[in-house]
């Protein structure tokens, strides 16, 4: 088991697939993108699937995300979640992605074993959305919803960012559109993970700022219960249910008392945190030629050290050098 010294048990592992992505979201990296990892730093299908099926097979992970940058972009992604289906116990298998490419991909994921997909959607307002991600695919990302949905990928979940003049006009008409769609809805506070590092909590439209502008429109009430065990989002009910919305206020109203989460970034480390400051390389464990124990045991010891908490808000705070992109969100 992937045990911390507070007594958080880690099952939920989120693998990012590569650092590269098709969008340049201006809350993530800047409109010229960034310095990728090399090819030869990324883990090949082959040790992903490796890795995996340890903390799969020994170390209790029972869900398993991949994300990137884009997910979508990463050319084995079929294969990999095929064989990660095929692992016993069957994990469950999720992405997060920004939808470009769900139009191809939706049914032979599904096919593979995919569970589920979260796609981000700041926006519905094309200029807005070419704005804020630097290119024009607002109807790439719709048709690729329609896609996962169709693919029976569900719940589809929506994920929007809201920043301050820039989406947040949008959020009514985000929750209308999701709703008529069945799509989960979940806003998102923003946090401080952007390469930029242009993030400033005042510029940060807050939990709830959000519950006060879709309270003006619907009538919410939390659900029962409204954050399932160590799931991000509080979740509501919409004008009685059964619809509803999530926020996602990961700074203002934390959950890491009760994070079940270890990462693995593409090149291969082990990030206890979101906001970890150290990483474990287990790459360098794989192309040294450790045994599948002695991975294990680097895993363990690299969750035991997890923090208490992101502690965006203590005095000392960093922010981590990695940025979302190359984290995996
Ligand atoms: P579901 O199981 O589908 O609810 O997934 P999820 O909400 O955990 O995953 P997703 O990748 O869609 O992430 C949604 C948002 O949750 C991200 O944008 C982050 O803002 C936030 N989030 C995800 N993981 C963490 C985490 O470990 N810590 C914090 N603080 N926020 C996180
Ligand atoms: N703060 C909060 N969420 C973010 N995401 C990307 N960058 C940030 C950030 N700085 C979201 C994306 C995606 C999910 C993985 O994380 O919109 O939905
Ligand atoms: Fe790409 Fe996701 Fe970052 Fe947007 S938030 S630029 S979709 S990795």
């Amino acid at each position: 088991m992937l045990v911390d010294s507070f007594g958080r048990v880690a099952t939920d592992l989120r693998v990012s697939l590569t650092d590269k992505c098709n969008l340049r979201c201006t809350y993530c990296m800047p409109p010229e993108g960034l310095d990728w990892l090399p090819k030869p730093e990324l883990l090949t299908a082959d040790e992903i699937c490796r890795l995996v099926a340890i903390g799969v097979e020994r170390l209790g992970i029972t869900e398993i995300r991949y994300t990137g940058g884009e997910p979508l972009l990463r050319r084995e992604l079929v294969e990999i979640v095929a064989r990660t289906a095929a692992l016993r116990p069957r994990p469950q298998l999720s992405i997060t992605s920004n939808g470009i490419g769900l139009t191809r991909l939706a049914g032979p994921l599904a096919e593979a074993g995919l569970d589920r997909v979260n796609v981000s959607l700041d926006t519905l307002d094309r200029e807005a959305f070419a704005r804020l991600t630097n290119r024009d695919r607002l109807p790439d990302v719709l048709d690729g919803l329609a896609a996962a949905d169709a693919a029976g990928l569900r719940p589809v979940k929506v994920n929007s960012v809201l920043m301050r003049d820039v989406n947040d006009h949008d959020a009514v008409r985000l929750l209308r559109y999701c709703l008529d769609h069945g799509y989960e809805l979940r806003f998102i506070e923003q946090m401080p993970l952007d390469a930029q590092h242009g993030w400033r909590r005042e510029n940060m439209v807050t939990a709830d700022e959000i519950l006060a502008t879709l309270s003006a429109e619907f009538t919410l009430t939390p659900d029962d219960p409204g954050r399932r065990g160590s799931a991000p989002a509080e979740v509501f009910l919409v004008d009685g249910g059964p619809a509803k919305v999530g926020v996602i206020g990961s700074v203002t109203r934390p959950f890491c008392g009760a994070c079940d989460r270890v990462r693995l970034t593409a090149d291969g480390q082990i990030r206890n945190c979101l906001f970890a400051t150290d990483e474990s390389d287990l790459r360098a464990a794989l192309r040294s030629g450790a045994s599948d124990d002695e991975i294990a045991r680097r895993w363990v010891a690299a969750v035991r050290g997890k923090r208490a908490g992101h502690g965006i808000d203590d005095p000392s705070f960093l922010q981590p050098s990695r940025p979302m992109s190359a984290i995996g969100g």
